[in-house]
């Protein structure tokens, strides 16, 4: 498969993480010209050295860190990959200041990210690619997970309007949904036997995701395979949103 991806600039947000850095790895292997994005300036230094990637800090939650680094960079892709997991709470009891974090680093992040990337991206007239990293959440409801499903959901509606707003540039605008990876940001609640059992029991596949399950989509999304796809959310989740 023709991917089109070598020394193409494709930014990836949330590559300290598990999903991001495997993303990154991927593309660094595509012969892409990654800029790796997070706050954990240590894990960005070794990537960078495992990679050959750039590297770039800012926070999801500050429009004016996001806008400092973003503008007037060319880029050809973009990984909204960064993310949070909140709480497992109930509608009824959940805590309003953590769905404020949430939809704030996830939705508002995200949407921040895309704003300042296409202005870029849209100058240059090169057509590009956009990936959001969703969640099987966001398709589903799951117990405990209003506040992070709802994040997600609004990403699933981001990602549909900005493939509609942005498809005359020729940029392509996807999301992915996976199911647990087993990251820091899961396995403290899904590795639970009581919790994840049920899940992984009705799911077809019956097996966690890894980080290079969703990496692999991710960087078809991105790949000149994918140059008639845009505005879906792809399940990458052994079909569990299928049953
Ligand atoms: N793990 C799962 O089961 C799963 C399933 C479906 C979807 N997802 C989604 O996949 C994405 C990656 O998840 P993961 O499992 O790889 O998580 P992870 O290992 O916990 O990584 C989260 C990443 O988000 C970054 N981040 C968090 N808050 C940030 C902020 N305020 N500003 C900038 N960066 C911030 C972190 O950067 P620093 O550490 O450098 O701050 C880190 O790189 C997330 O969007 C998550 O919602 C995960």
């Amino acid at each position: 498969m023709e991917t089109g991806l070598s020394t193409r600039p494709i930014l990836v947000t949330g590559a300290t993480g598990g999903i991001g850095a495997a993303t990154v790895k991927l593309l660094a292997i595509e012969g892409a010209d990654v800029i790796a994005a997070g706050r954990n300036q240590k894990r960005l230094t070794e990537l960078a050295d495992e990679t050959g990637c750039r590297t770039l800090s800012f926070d999801l939650t500050s429009e004016d860190e996001i806008k400092s680094a973003l503008s007037g960079l060319d880029l050809y892709g973009v990984v909204n990959c960064g993310g949070w997991g909140g709480e497992i709470a109930t509608p009824m009891d959940t805590d309003i200041s953590v769905f404020d974090k949430v939809i704030d680093i996830n939705a508002r992040g995200t949407l921040l990210v895309m704003k300042y990337a296409s202005e870029t991206m849209i100058k240059s007239a090169k057509g590009g690619a956009i990936v959001n990293v969703s969640s099987q959440a966001s398709l589903v409801g799951l117990a405990g997970h209003v506040s992070y499903a709802s994040s997600k959901g609004a990403v699933d509606a981001m990602t549909r309007v900005s493939a509609l707003e942005l498809g005359k540039h020729n940029i392509r605008v996807n999301a992915v949904n996976p199911t647990v990876v087993m990251t820091p940001m899961s396995e403290w609640y899904w590795g639970r036997d009581d919790i994840g059992g049920p899940l992984i029991e009705t799911m077809p596949l019956h097996k966690w995701a890894t980080e290079n399950d969703c990496a692999g989509p991710i960087v078809f999304l991105l790949s000149d395979a994918a140059a008639m796809i845009t505005g879906v959310c792809l399940p990458i989740d052994g079909g569990f949103t299928a049953v």
